[in-house]
């Protein structure tokens, strides 16, 4: 294999303790497996938007399109920056600016103890929720007129086109397709948003009929989260917006026993992906040594496996599930072991 190269962004908040963890882990997969990996750290986040004012600079963007394989993010987001700048322009802006139009989040339950949902199983609970992530409300199209006024309005628009809608819903079929998945879950407002999701209902039809081995199923979001929490074994793949995703992804992390074990990827098939774990960045916890480093493991697994070793990414996915049996996990997971002992259990069992 060629040598690769990851670009490594810790950012704010917990998001440095966990990623100190599993860039460890993924050192200890590089030595073990041979793998010609080049991994560089960056110091974007609220400290040096604090410092120098700079949130991703768009030489950086070109840098890692250019140069880069992956990129793995730790968490941003910091009680001192209000309003979130530099992590929508870190975040938001590379996954627009480097197309990363798919977001990637499998739900898989390891351990029945970690369930909420009374009676479900880990066959109950393993699905992947394929959402799209460069269009719908996110775009920041829209705008405020007499602000601060009681006439005030506020306007945000809902952006989807053929072409992204297309994409993602391809990708969801193809994926199911590739990995032997009997079904595909599409999800929208149809019945009030009349014309955006219109085009998604129409599209995922048309798609649909490509893959006539593959049940196509469709649920309006309200529904889809009563069915979530009612009967989570009928799902394998859901395709959703934007939005929806942002929503449903919380919901489907609680059911596997929350953010400590949610990991996501935005991939980008034909060019630089970005892995990050689903969770924010705490600050509260920041540097205590008690937040979970399994969801941001588990992302660097995803990482791996998107780069083509599948073979570390399920020594990874075992050495989790072992974690989790064993109660060798943090607080919030059930065991008792801080952020770093987490982090060197796993890397004794890969
Ligand atoms: C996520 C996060 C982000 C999103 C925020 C931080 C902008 O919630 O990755 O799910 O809404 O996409
Ligand atoms: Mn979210």
């Amino acid at each position: 294999m060629r040598l690769q190269r990851i670009a490594v962004i810790a950012g704010d908040g917990i998001g440095v303790d966990v990623t100190v963890e599993a860039i460890k882990v993924v050192e200890a997969l590089k030595e073990k497996y041979n793998i010609p990996l080049e991994i560089n750290h960056f110091d974007y986040g609220a400290e040096r938007y604090l410092k120098d004012g700079t949130t991703m600079p768009d030489e950086q963007v070109e840098d890692f399109r250019e140069n880069y394989d992956a990129i793995y993010i730790g968490a941003l987001g910091d009680p001192r920056v209000p309003d979130m700048t530099h992590a929508k322009d870190i975040l938001l802006g590379l996954r627009f600016k480097l197309d990363l139009y798919v977001n990637y989040r499998p739900v898989k339950l390891t351990d029945v103890r970690l369930c909420p949902l009374k009676g479900k199983t880990e066959e109950d609970v393993d699905f992947v929720v394929f959402r799209e992530n460069t269009e719908g409300l996110y775009v920041g199209m829209g705008g405020i007129f007499k602000k601060g006024t009681p006439d005030e309005i506020a306007t945000q628009e809902d952006v989807n086109t053929r072409k992204g809608v297309e994409r993602i819903i391809r990708y969801a079929f193809e994926y199911a397709t590739e990995k032997g998945r009997k079904s595909v879950t599409m999800s929208d407002k149809s019945n009030a948003l009349r014309f955006g999701h219109d085009l998604w209902l129409r599209v995922f039809d048309e798609v649909g009929a490509e893959y006539p081995n593959i049940e196509k199923n469709h649920f309006y979001i309200d529904a889809l989260t009563m069915q979530m929490l009612k009967r989570p074994e009928q799902f394998e793949v859901i395709v959703t917006c934007n939005m929806f995703g942002d929503i449903v992804t919380d919901l489907g992390a609680q059911l596997q026993g929350g953010l400590g074990l949610a990991a996501s990827g935005n991939i980008n098939p034909d060019g630089t992906s970005m892995f990050e774990p689903v969770h924010g960045s705490a600050p509260k916890y920041a540097g205590k040594d008690v937040a979970s480093p399994l969801a941001a493991i588990l992302a660097a697994g995803l990482m791996l496996d998107h780069l083509g070793y599948p073979e570390p990414n399920a020594a990874i996915e075992k050495a989790v599930v072992k974690a989790i049996k064993t109660n060798n996990t943090p607080k919030d997971l059930g065991g008792n072991l801080g952020t770093k002992a987490v982090g060197d259990y796993i890397c004794m069992n890969l």
